[in-house]
C-alpha cells in the first residue's frame, strides 16, 4: 500500500483544495491529510484564517477523500509524521516548491500544479475587506500602515488629523484628507483613531454617528460616561466600536491571563506594571499618563477586577505643570493592591510582576510586547518559562480582532467593556486631582 501525506490550512475550502486531495490521492492508496493548528499557523505569519480548526478539519473530512486526518501542531513535525505513519510520498502545491526538497531523505516529495485563479486569501479578502482610514497625527501611524498589510481582511486607503492640521511623512498608496474627516469618513467604513486622548471621544462620537466602526487607541475617551457615550451611539447605529490597546491581543499576555485564571499562582494579592520611555518624539504634549497610562491599567482590571475601593496619587509634573512627566497610581481592592508606574521624564524598569501566594508571574521589559513570561515560586526547580512568537508588536492581531469583531458582533471580546470605561475612568481621576493640586497652589 502506498501512503501519501500532504498538509495546509483548508480555510474556506475551496475547489483548489479539493483538486489538490484528489491528485494526491491519486499518487498511492491512503492519503492523510496534516491540517494547521490555529496557533502553527499564527507562528507561521498567517494570522487571518477565520475558520476554527474544528471547521477546517470537518471540512477536510467532508470531502470524503482524505483516509486520516491529523492536526500540524509544530516545526519539524513533517519528519516525525512521515516517520511514524511509514509515509511514501509527501506532496503539496507548486507554490512551495523547493520547500520541503529535505523530506527526500525519508520519503518521495512530489510538488502538484496549484490550480490557478482560488485561494483563501482572495476569498478571505472578498467576504470581508473593510476599508480603513487612519486619523492622528504620530509617528506610531507609520508602524500600523505597514502592519496592516499584513492583515489582508483590512486595507487601509488615507489618513488625515481633523484639528491639528500636521501630517506625518506617510506616502506611499495613502490618500492624505489633510484636515478632512469628513472626506475621510465618506470614503471608509471604519477608521482608527490615534489622536491626543482628550480627542478621542469628539472624534469617535463623529464617526459612530456617521455610521462608521471605530477602533480607538486606549483610553477610549476621558471618562466613564464618555464611553457609556459611545458605546451607546456604536449600538443604535449598528457599528463597532473598540479600543485598541495591543498589549491585549499578544499570545504570550493571553495565555499568561488563562495560566491566572487557572490558579497557577494561587490568588492574585499584587499586580505592579511599569511603562517608561523618555523619548516619545512628536507626541511631546502627551503627559506620561495618557502615554502610558492604559497599557498599565490594562492587566490590572483584566486580573483584579475593575471594583477597585481606593485609588491615591503621585504624580511628577513638567516645569510648566502643563504634563505629567512621572506618575504612580495605587489601587486598592477588597483583597488585592496594585502599582502602575508611568514615566516620559522618569526611566524605570518597564516590567509586569504578578504576586499570588503560591508564586508569582515575572514578564520582563517590555512586558507589553512580551514573547516571554515565567512562572517563578519559591523552589526555583518549580519555575516554568512560557514563549509564544509575537509579530509586529500585536498590531495585526488586533487587525484580525476588529475585522472579526465588525463580523461577529463581539467587540468586547478581549477587552470588555467594565475594563475600557474603568480605564477611561482612572484618567478622569487624574484629570481631578491635576486640577485640586492647580487650586491649592
Ligand atoms: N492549493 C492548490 N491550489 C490553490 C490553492 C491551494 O493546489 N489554488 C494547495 C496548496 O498548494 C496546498 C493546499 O492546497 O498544498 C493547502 O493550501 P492552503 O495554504 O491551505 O490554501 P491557500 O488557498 O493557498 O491559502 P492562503 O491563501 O491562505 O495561502
Amino acid at each position: 500500500m502506498i501512503k501519501v501525506i500532504t498538509y495546509g490550512t483548508y480555510d474556506l475550502l475551496h475547489h483548489g483544495h479539493i483538486r489538490l486531495l484528489e491528485r494526491a490521492k491519486a499518487l498511492g492508496d491512503y492519503l492523510i491529510v496534516g491540517v494547521t493548528a490555529d496557533d502553527f499557523d499564527k507562528t507561521r505569519g498567517k494570522i487571518n484564517v477565520q475558520q476554527s480548526l474544528e471547521e477546517r478539519i470537518a471540512a477536510v473530512q467532508a470531502t470524503g477523500i482524505a483516509d486520516k486526518v491529523i492536526v500540524e501542531e509544530y516545526e519539524g513535525q513533517k519528519i516525525d509524521d512521515v516517520r511514524k505513519y511509514g509515509v511514501d510520498i509527501f506532496t503539496v502545491g507548486s507554490d512551495w516548491i523547493g520547500y520541503f526538497d529535505y523530506l527526500n531523505e525519508y520519503c518521495k516529495v512530489v510538488y502538484l500544479p496549484r490550480t490557478e485563479g482560488v485561494s483563501s486569501s482572495e476569498i478571505r479578502a472578498e467576504r470581508s475587506s473593510l476599508k480603513l482610514g487612519m486619523v492622528g497625527y504620530s509617528p506610531f501611524l507609520e508602524k500600523f500602515y505597514n502592519e496592516s498589510k499584513y492583515v489582508n481582511a483590512v486595507d487601509v486607503i488615507g489618513i488625515c488629523v481633523p484639528y491639528d492640521g500636521v501630517l506625518h511623512d506617510l506616502k506611499d498608496d495613502l490618500t492624505v484628507y489633510n484636515t478632512d474627516y469628513d472626506k475621510l469618513l465618506d470614503d471608509v467604513d471604519a477608521v482608527y483613531i490615534h489622536s491626543h486622548p482628550k480627542q478621542h471621544f469628539e472624534q469617535c462620537k463623529y464617526a459612530l454617528e456617521r455610521g462608521k466602526h471605530v477602533l480607538c487607541e486606549s483610553p477610549l475617551a476621558m471618562s466613564k460616561l464618555e464611553c457609556e457615550k459611545l458605546f451607546e451611539l456604536a449600538r443604535i447605529n449598528g457599528v463597532t466600536v473598540m479600543e485598541a490597546n495591543r498589549t491585549a491581543y499578544i499570545t504570550a499576555y493571553e495565555r499568561m491571563l488563562l495560566l491566572l485564571k487557572s490558579g497557577k499562582i494561587g490568588k492574585v494579592v499584587s499586580v505592579d506594571a511599569t511603562c517608561t520611555s523618555l523619548s516619545l518624539s512628536t507626541n511631546t504634549n502627551w503627559g506620561s499618563l495618557e502615554s502610558w497610562g492604559p497599557t498599565t491599567m490594562l492587566p490590572v482590571f483584566q486580573i483584579l477586577g475593575t471594583e477597585y475601593q481606593d485609588l491615591r496619587i503621585f504624580s511628577m509634573m513638567s516645569d510648566d505643570d502643563k504634563q505629567d512627566l512621572f506618575t504612580k497610581i495605587d489601587l486598592t481592592f477588597s483583597s488585592a493592591t496594585a502599582s502602575i508606574k508611568v514615566g516620559t521624564g522618569v526611566k524605570s524598569e518597564g516590567e509586569l510582576i504578578i504576586s499570588g501566594t503560591k508564586g508569582y508571574v515575572f514578564v520582563p521589559a517590555p512586558w507589553w510586547k512580551t514573547d516571554y513570561f515565567e512562572l517563578r515560586y519559591e523552589n526555583p526547580s518549580d519555575n516554568k518559562r512560557f514563549f509564544y512568537q509575537v509579530n509586529g508588536e500585536g498590531i495585526r492581531y488586533e487587525l484580525v480582532a476588529l475585522a472579526n469583531a465588525i463580523r461577529e458582533g463581539n467587540a468586547d471580546f478581549y477587552i470588555s467593556r467594565e475594563i475600557t470605561a474603568s480605564i477611561a475612568g482612572v484618567m478622569n481621576e487624574f484629570e481631578t486631582f491635576k486640577d485640586r493640586k492647580r487650586e491649592l497652589l
